[in-house]
């Protein structure tokens, strides 16, 4: 899960490291208002967007009064960035910068370690400053068990070419950053800038952090940083429902069990509607994972058929741990359920464990809407078909 930067700005300063104070809005007149709050010569409002690139963009400005604030914010809000759509700025006292420098850490998933990156050639462009000149990114890598001491990050600051004065101001917030890091379970943790000021102080002035959410078990405080405004509702209804659902784009829906199977019937359906008319693509990604039940079955077939662009659905279960007579009972559990209101068609294609029982259960139930096919390529044909010449009711 990616935050915003102002929910990492308050997760920094929940660890101890040193930021300004910042006070989101979601109108220019709160924007106009929280300047006046903060009080100080100088602020600036900074689009809140899950995307980089925000200054370039327009999204950063600085603001010498609460009406300047308002005014700044009012070109802001409404913004696109990068296809984000800016709904809230935050609005942050101003920082008399002398130096902008960059720091990261991160999970490295190639050499399966950890790895700080680290510049004094902080700011807008790190991404060029990689590519262009390499030597002036440090990169340096964190053992997990060890993290950032004192010895960490003096290598690390003395790699990114730091002289002893700054190194000395700069180590203790290297240290706290991996403090986060680790603590809230993250994979991400990157400053950019991380700024020396006129005054000599060092303050981590931009704040992107992502969490492992395989770790979401052990912080049950991070549920109310997930973003319900700009989540799906069909994602959203599937999360409450424990289902490893994406929303995407098409009109034939997908059910399977293991995401492998899932992926590659997400690309035989889409190879199969290429030559149709309306070119149907597939709706979303559904894995039910091994052994469901037909509970987490129906589950899923009734969000699927909630989502108003899709045409047909798809259900691809290769029996395993998952029992195909199971799978049949859900479908058959769904259908009863939402009676009427199931009006799209559904292929299905059954094989492996109890395949013979499942296929008998759904030929007795002989609902109008179910169609069963043999094999996995005749299925997503058949589906895409279906979805071809449906009419959409969206
Ligand atoms: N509180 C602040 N006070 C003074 N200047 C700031 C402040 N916040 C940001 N800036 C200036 O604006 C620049 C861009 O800000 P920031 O890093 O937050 O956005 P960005 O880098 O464009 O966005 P992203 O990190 O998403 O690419 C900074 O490099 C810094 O020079
Ligand atoms: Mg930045």
């Amino acid at each position: 899960m990616d935050l915003y930067e102002y929910q990492a700005r308050d997760l920094f300063e929940r660890h101890g490291i040193p930021v300004l104070r910042g006070i989101t809005a979601t109108t220019p007149e709160q924007a106009g208002e929280a300047a006046a709050q903060l009080g100080t010569d100088v602020v600036v409002v900074k689009a809140q967007v899950k995307t980089g690139g925000r200054g370039k963009a327009g999204g950063v400005k600085i603001a010498r009064s609460p009406q300047e604030a308002t005014e700044k914010a009012r070109e802001i809000l409404g913004l696109d960035i990068k296809g984000h759509v800016v709904r809230r700025v935050m609005v942050a006292e101003g920082a008399d910068i002398a130096e902008e420098y960059y720091f990261s850490l991160l999970l490295d998933r190639a050499s399966r370690n950890y790895l700080a990156m680290c510049s004094k050639e902080g700011g807008m462009d790190i991404e060029q400053l990689a590519v262009e000149r390499p030597d002036a990114l440090a990169r340096v890598e964190v053992d997990p068990l060890v993290g950032i001491d004192d010895d960490k990050a003096g290598e690390i600051l003395e790699t990114a070419g730091f002289g002893t004065r700054d190194a000395v101001k700069i180590a203790p917030v290297l240290k706290k950053l991996w403090q986060a890091y680790h603590d809230e379970d993250a994979t991400l943790v990157e400053v950019n800038p991380l700024v020396k000021t006129a005054d000599g102080k060092i303050l981590a002035l931009d704040g992107k952090v992502t969490l492992d959410e395989n770790a979401g078990f052990r912080h049950p405080d991070h549920e109310q940083l997930v973003d319900l405004e700009s989540t799906d509702p069909l994602e959203l209804r599937a999360k409450a429902k424990d289902l490893n659902y994406v929303k995407l784009d098409g009109q034939v829906g997908v059910i399977g069990n293991g995401a492998g199977l899932v992926m590659s019937t997400l690309d035989v359906v889409a190879a199969a509607g290429e030559d149709l008319p309306g070119q149907p693509k597939p709706a979303n990604f559904l894995d039910i994972g091994g052994g469901a039940s037909s509970e987490v079955m129906a589950n899923g077939l009734d969000i699927i058929l909630s989502d108003e662009q899709v045409r047909s659905v798809f259900v691809n279960v290769f029996g395993g741990i998952t029992a195909c007579n199971e799978v049949a009972n859900g479908i058959v559990a769904a259908l009863e359920t939402l009676g009427d209101r199931a009006t799209k068609p559904l292929v299905v294609r059954l094989d492996g464990n109890s395949v013979e029982v499942g296929r008998h259960i759904l030929a007795e139930y002989a609902h109008p809407l179910v169609t069963v096919v043999d094999t996995m390529d005749d299925a997503a044909r058949k589906a895409a078909e279906l979805a071809s010449s449906t009419p959409s009711e969206a």
